[in-house]
């Protein structure tokens, strides 16, 4: 299995990058690709990490070199959120940045499973799809938003308040990846029971613990080491399920039935070739199927922006 990183020399890239090296199956290739000229560095600091997964490291304008035989491609190229701002004000570069890196993975790695870690994400994926489709390569099935901070945010929270090990949560997050449009469904969280306080507290923390993180590092930039973990555990679920592994499931944002937006992340069943089923949300609880109802109109108003910025 052939893994590509671009924006590998980034925050995210590196910590996104370590976590590859030492968790990928032996015998798997990681490529790093950014812009940065410290990339190729990158790739060699790693490679004396003794894994059995080789590394490589590319950098300059041509993204190429790093996509050949690309099974799964991983996108956080872009700049990060400063305090004061929100992922709308990112749109303008990273928009750019997206279209022109995923013009490079339709032409060279047509086929891969493609993870958008760039924000903000509910623009960014509908950028990536327009521009697959122009280029007559895009397949629904195979392009993801990756919202799994969303999600280990939300067991992390879940298990500190409610005294459990994190790693006995699992709490699915639904909807888009920005302020209101994401919606954990935490009435779905098994072994738990919270109040309406606690559901409204917890699903406000949720929503703004990127800008807790942005707020922290005091102008130093926003999530990077979780962003990594999450983005490596979303990488080796795509890899374990394209290995035949059965069961796995994470949610993310794709494209759906369009039952509520163009665009949605919702729990997907993985397989060999990206996804294999889109599963249902559930049962929603009132307070889900208010935040749900009252998310739609700025996530299409999202989705819509970058549809219109390929057109
Ligand atoms: N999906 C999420 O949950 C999530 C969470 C946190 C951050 N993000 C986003 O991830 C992105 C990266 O964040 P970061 O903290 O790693 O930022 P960073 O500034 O540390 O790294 C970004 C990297 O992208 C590279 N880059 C810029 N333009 C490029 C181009 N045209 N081609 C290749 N590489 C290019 C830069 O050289 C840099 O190394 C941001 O857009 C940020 O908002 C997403």
């Amino acid at each position: 299995m052939k893994v590509a990183v671009l924006g590998a020399a980034g925050g995210i890239g590196q910590a996104l990058a370590l976590l590859l090296k030492t968790q990928l199956p032996a015998g798997s290739s990681l490529s790093l690709y950014d812009i940065a000229p410290v990339t190729p560095g990158v790739a060699v600091d790693l490679s004396h990490i003794p894994t059995a997964v080789k590394v490589e490291g590319f950098s300059g304008e041509d993204a190429t070199p790093a996509l050949h035989g690309a099974d799964v491609v991983l996108i956080s190229a872009g700049v990060a959120r400063k305090p004061g701002m929100d992922r709308a004000d990112l749109f303008n570069v990273n928009a750019g940045i997206v279209r022109n890196l995923i013009e490079q993975v339709a032409s060279t790695a047509p086929k891969a499973l493609i993870g958008v870690i760039t924000n903000p994400v509910n623009t960014t994926v509908a950028i990536a799809a327009e521009v697959l489709k122009k280029a007559g390569v895009y397949d629904k099935d195979r392009l993801f938003g990756v919202s799994t901070l969303d999600v280990i945010r939300a067991n992390t929270f879940v298990a500190e308040l409610k005294g459990k090990s994190p790693t006995d949560i699992e709490v699915p997050v639904v909807g888009g990846h920005s302020g209101v449009t994401i919606l954990p469904l935490l009435s779905q969280v098994k072994g738990v029971s919270f109040s309406e306080q606690e559901v409204a507290d917890l699903t406000k923390r949720i929503q703004n613990a990127g800008t807790e993180v942005v707020e922290a590092k005091a102008g130093g930039g926003s999530a990077t080491l979780s962003m990594g973990q999450a983005a490596a555990r979303f990488g080796l679920s795509l890899i374990r399920a394209l290995q035949g592994e059965a069961n796995v499931v994470e949610c993310a944002y794709v494209e759906g039935d369009g039952e509520y937006a163009r665009f949605f992340s919702q729990p997907l069943l993985l397989g060999k070739n990206g996804i294999a089923e889109r599963r249902p949300l559930g049962p929603l609880s009132t307070f889900e199927q208010q935040a749900l109802d009252g998310m739609l109109e700025t996530l299409k108003k999202d989705i819509a922006q970058g549809e219109a910025f390929v057109k």
